[in-house]
């Protein structure tokens, strides 16, 4: 029986999941298949419904149904409940369990990048208090982070994550100044994303010794990263975060763990330049 696995989100038009799952099955030759679900959100219970029904094997969740679907899945497993949302659900002949593999995504590719990665968890600086965040906060948490400060415009939602995961919050205001002692800097706004407002952060308090990443991956090098390059601070683009992800939800719903390679990363390339171009 053909595996049925997609998307839950609204709008999903620009999703590159597709273009990864559907590399993986090729790959390994699976008779599966991977969709995009577009779901308003009051038509969210029914869509789960119907995946339960249907015997979808799994789906992926994205904006804005990662909080909402932990009300309709039967269970969720440890690291949804720590991130506080589900990106990813399977359905085991109708039991519907929710995980979350974006904090996976995170490190995973921040390990890919940096190498050694605890030589950067001195002092962490993160950019922004939604959902990236709390799962790049669990991500540093468990790889060993021994400082992680959360500076988000809104003041309140930062220090709302303090409390709960114990760590430390600052004012948007100081972001530039709170740099001079950090070892990683992230970002997890979505500034300085095509379309979006630039990211206006002085970066030149930096010590030359620490990293700058950005979970923003369109444009894959980011100002911010650009910026960095310049300094000769090592840098880790966002790319590397959704494959990750992808490749846990992957393992959950086929029982294989499928390989980040160059090759994928250029695949999923390709098509964001072709829409790029196209738009
Ligand atoms: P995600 O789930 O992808 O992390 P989100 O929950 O919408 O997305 O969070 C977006 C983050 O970008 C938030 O931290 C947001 O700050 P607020 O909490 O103040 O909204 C931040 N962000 C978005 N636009 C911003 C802007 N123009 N200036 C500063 N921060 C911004």
């Amino acid at each position: 029986m053909t595996h049925i696995t997609g998307l839950i989100g609204f709008p999903t038009d620009h999703s590159l999941s597709p273009r990864i799952h559907d590399y993986w099955i090729k790959q390994y030759g699976l008779d599966a298949s991977y969709k995009l679900f577009t779901t308003p959100p009051p038509r969210l219970r029914q869509t789960v419904n119907h995946m339960r029904k249907k015997n979808w094997r799994g789906v992926n969740v994205t904006i804005p149904h990662k909080q909402d679907v932990m009300f309709h899945v039967d269970q969720y497993d440890m690291a949804a409940h720590r991130v506080g949302a589900i990106n990813t659900i399977t359905n085991d002949n109708g039991i519907l369990t929710g995980t979350n593999t974006d904090a996976y995504g995170f490190i995973s590719n921040l390990k890919e990048g940096l190498g050694e990665v605890s030589l950067y968890l001195n002092e962490v600086i993160i950019l922004g208090a939604g959902g990236a965040s709390r799962a790049a906060i669990v991500a540093l948490q468990d790889a060993g982070a021994r400082s992680i400060t959360i500076i988000n415009r809104t003041y309140e939602t930062a220090q709302a994550l303090a409390d709960k995961f114990g760590v430390s919050a600052l004012p948007w205001e100081v972001r530039d100044e709170s740099l001079q002692s950090a070892t990683l800097l992230v970002n997890t706004t979505s500034l300085g994303m095509q379309g979006q407002p630039p990211l206006e952060i002085d970066i030149s308090r930096l010590f030359g010794n620490a990293a700058v990443h950005d979970i923003v991956y369109a444009p894959l090098e980011t100002d911010l990263l650009k910026c960095a390059r310049a300094k000769g601070h090592k840098t880790v683009d966002g790319l590397g975060m959704l494959l990750y992800q992808a490749q846990l939800a992957f393992q959950h719903w086929h029982g294989i763990l499928p390989e980040v390679t160059p090759e994928l990363r250029e695949h999923v390339l390709a098509q964001h330049e072709a829409e790029r171009q196209s738009a």
